[in-house]
């Protein structure tokens, strides 16, 4: 696909429909995800990747099936998708690697100018997302409930920040939902030259 055409198609999907993903396009999105740039060249990105009776362990930090269903009436159409992608992110890996002696500019007092892993880790993201799009899939990012229990369900490190999960499938397109604020436009968060008008 056009990347172009990528671009423009970029959008969250609540709603899947039950079409397993081949495991080829599984493996090219994984791949993926790990061509972004990082910091130093830190790579203090990881994934896991849930598929199947797994997912449950995902879902269920929201609540047991009838609460979810209840609260967010979107989560029956989101948890068809049959692959998750959690995301984590590793501090320690930015610290070690400007330690080093090619680097050193931030390891003495720890300011960092922004926190390169949480910016490294939206760059892997982004490709999954694109990635998806690309092999006709859709995708959704969401934000993580309970990290700490996250990582205990699936024997994470604590070393390792969960930036949240990916949902990948199938995208059902009888529906779309619908910004609920509308989208800034260009003028407004462009700046050219200087701040203002
Ligand atoms: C960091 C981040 C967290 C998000 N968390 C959620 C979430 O928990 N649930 C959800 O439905 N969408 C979530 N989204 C998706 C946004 O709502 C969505 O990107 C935004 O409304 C713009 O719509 P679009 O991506 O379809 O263009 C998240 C997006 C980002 C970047």
């Amino acid at each position: 696909m056009e990347f172009q055409v990528v671009v423009n198609r970029r959008q969250m999907v609540r709603r899947f429909i039950d079409r397993k993903i081949p495991d080829v396009l599984v493996e090219q999105i994984l791949a993926n995800m790990f061509k972004g740039p990082s910091a130093g060249f830190s790579q203090g990105t990881e994934v896991l990747v849930i598929q199947g009776g797994q997912r449950e362990k995902v879902y269920s930090l929201w609540g047991s099936k009838e609460d979810r269903r209840r609260s967010y009436p979107l989560s029956e159409g989101i948890e068809k998708a049959p692959l998750l992608l959690a995301v984590f992110v590793s501090k320690k890996k930015y610290e070690e690697r400007y330690r080093m002696s090619d680097k050193q500019r931030y390891s003495q007092d720890d300011t960092w100018p922004a926190p390169f892993w949480f910016i490294d880790g939206g760059m892997a993201v982004l490709l999954a997302l694109l990635s998806a799009i690309d092999q006709g899939l859709g995708a959704l990012f969401t934000g993580i409930k309970d990290p700490t229990e996250l990582r205990r369900r699936f024997s994470v490190p604590e070393e390792f920040i969960p930036l949240g999960v990916i949902s990948i499938g199938y995208a059902d397109h009888t529906y779309r939902s619908k910004p609920r604020v509308p989208r800034r436009p260009l003028s407004e968060v462009i700046h050219r030259g200087r701040w203002g008008e």
